[in-house]
């Protein structure tokens, strides 16, 4: 039996991780990936530009809150049933890490290298597929 709260929190992780997704292709597409001068916190916010880009990582933040606590939520409880969804949610916590301390950060200091900023898409798509995986595995257990 998973609790409705851990099936939630899952979800919940998904929504963010997703949104994080759609501010960063935001923040492309106005050409804002480099509006913020400084890493990790933007000094000042005084363009919608910079606005959008710390929005980003704030939001990114968040996923990362949200991944580990749901990586450790499952890891605490020890059904057999929730190996596959385990499983997921480390490969994603994996992921998520090396995106919020790594790609990320990669991404700014190479004046947004192409090669780099494909790579922090890959990851992006690994990440929402393993919480996915994760979320759609336990709505379907009772
Ligand atoms: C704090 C860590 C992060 C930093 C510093 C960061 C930085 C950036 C920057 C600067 C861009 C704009 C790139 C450009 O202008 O072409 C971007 C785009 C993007 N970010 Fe992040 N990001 C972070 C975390 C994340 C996370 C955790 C995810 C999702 C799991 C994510 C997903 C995306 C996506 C999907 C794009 C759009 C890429 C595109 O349209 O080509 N980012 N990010």
């Amino acid at each position: 039996m998973v609790p409705k709260h851990v099936k939630l929190l899952s979800f919940t992780t998904v929504i963010v991780i997703y949104s994080t997704m759609l501010i960063g292709t935001y923040v492309s597409k106005i050409g804002a990936g480099l509006a913020c001068p400084d890493w990790p916190l933007c000094p000042e916010i005084t363009s919608f530009g910079i606005l959008v880009e710390f929005l980003h990582r704030g939001v990114a933040m968040l996923s990362f809150i949200l991944a580990v606590t749901t990586s450790l939520v499952l890891s605490k409880r020890g059904e057999e049933e929730l190996k596959p969804a385990r499983r997921m949610a480390l490969a994603g916590l994996v992921a998520i890490t090396v995106q919020v301390f790594f790609v990320g950060a990669q991404v700014i200091f190479s004046l947004l290298h192409p090669l780099l900023v494909t790579t922090h898409m890959g990851v992006a798509l690994l990440v929402f597929g393993f919480y996915l995986g994760t979320a759609l595995y336990l709505i379907r257990l009772k």
